[in-house]
């Protein structure tokens, strides 16, 4: 292995050659079950034609001009993003990291807009908003911050699921916004009671705040709606998406609505590639193939009985904490740390993910077919079941 890639990840002794689907092969030949998806990323599955030949066709026609001018395949995509969302502008990055940080600007200039010159932020703990400097600042989670101190102020944190707590802060008049993720991910697949991104519209509406709402694993079908705020009908003044908007293209995208619209004015923010021809071409590939196939209403009833199957296999398993989740992104925490799991799963041919250490993840493709789900059951809740006797 070549030692000239820098430390910044504990990576997995495999590299794999070819996808297809929900199945990945690596560089021997093995065959693995992907329900981890590159984190979310490839909903559509590995190597699907669609996409390919989308990408082919735009790589041959024009990939990249920049922002210096008009982009048709651009205002396509923001076309489609907006119809979708219910929103009104969007701005093209090319990760979940830049989208947010358009938001915290967004939020910080609109708070100077007003007179506020100390704008802050009210961020959640356990949160996860990605690794530049402000997006791990608003990340709640202390080893994330590790080393990197002084971070980017502006923010102040409360726990997650807590209305009250929110509530608490009305009267703090620096507070210009409000970030939120609709369910932590990397914070352990934690749903928020319903009727949780409800309150705290209301909240927002009533203080004159930003409801900014990071959809950068949630969004594009995930839980079994287009956005999970979707799920409790309301609209947020800011959302942010990457991750399988392109289906493995790297491309991120803010949208604001109502007061956050034309906060940003020309000279503000910027990016190169954010944008481009080819990324927004995926992007509209990826729109086209989610609504043709109906795949979104598909993952919201598979995603229930994906869980309820894990439930039945599992909940009465001593060893195991909490069974939840949303559409095709499912948790199965254990009483003890279990990221032992993922190379035990690797052995057997399946590609799972462990966060908070003691928290399986899974955010398997939508294309994903019954006798892989089934299979996907059975051998994870088998993996786990040995685990449990070993660890005992
Ligand atoms: C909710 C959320 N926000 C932001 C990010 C950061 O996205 P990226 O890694 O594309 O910068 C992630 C990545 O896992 C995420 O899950």
């Amino acid at each position: 292995m070549s030692n000239h890639i820098m430390n910044t990840y504990a990576r997995l002794p495999v590299t794999f050659e070819k996808g297809d689907g929900a199945t990945l092969q690596d560089s021997e030949g093995k065959m693995y079950l992907d329900a981890i998806s590159g984190i979310a990323v490839t909903s559509l599955g590995h190597a699907h034609p669609f996409i390919s030949e989308a990408i082919c066709k735009q790589s041959q026609q024009l990939i990249h001009t920049s922002n210096l001018y008009h982009i048709k395949k651009q205002q396509m995509l923001a076309d489609q993003l907006i119809e979708l969302s219910g929103m009104e502008q969007v701005f093209f990055c090319n990760s979940g990291a830049e989208a947010n940080e358009a938001a915290i600007k967004i939020a910080k200039k609109f708070g100077h807009q007003q007179g506020i010159t100390n704008p802050t932020i009210v961020v959640m703990e356990n949160s996860f908003h990605g690794r530049t400097m402000a997006t791990l600042s608003a990340t709640g989670n202390p080893k994330v911050h590790e080393g990197f101190q002084p971070l980017v102020g502006g923010f102040t944190r409360v726990p997650f699921d807590n209305v009250a707590a929110v509530e608490a802060l009305s009267d703090n008049r620096d507070i210009v916004a409000i970030l939120v993720e609709p369910i932590q991910g990397e914070g352990g697949v934690y749903v928020p009671q319903k009727g949780y991104l409800k309150a705290l519209r209301k909240i927002c509406d009533a203080n004159n705040w930003l409801l900014m709402i990071d959809e950068i694993q949630t969004g594009m079908g995930r839980t079994g709606q287009w956005f999970a705020f979707q799920h409790e009908n309301i609209t947020p003044d800011v959302l942010t998406l990457a991750k399988a908007l392109g289906n493995g293209v790297p491309i991120g995208a803010c949208i604001a609505n109502n007061k956050a619209t034309d906060v940003l004015a020309p000279g503000n923010h910027g990016t190169t590639f954010g944008g481009n021809p080819l990324a927004c071409a995926v992007g509209l590939a990826v729109i086209e193939v989610l609504k043709t196939h109906n795949y979104i209403p598909a993952i919201a009833k598979k995603g229930a009985l994906l869980l309820n199957q894990f439930k039945s296999a599992l909940t009465q398993q001593p060893g195991i904490s909490s069974i939840r989740g949303q559409g095709y992104m499912i948790g199965i925490q254990l009483d003890r740390p279990c990221a032992e799991l993922v190379k035990m799963a690797l052995e057997r041919g399946l590609l799972i993910n462990v966060t908070r250490g003691d928290t399986v993840r899974l955010l398997p493709s939508f294309v994903m077919s019954q006798q892989q789900t089934d299979e996907l059951v059975t051998k994870l809740s088998q993996l786990i079941i040995d685990f449990l006797s070993i660890t005992d």
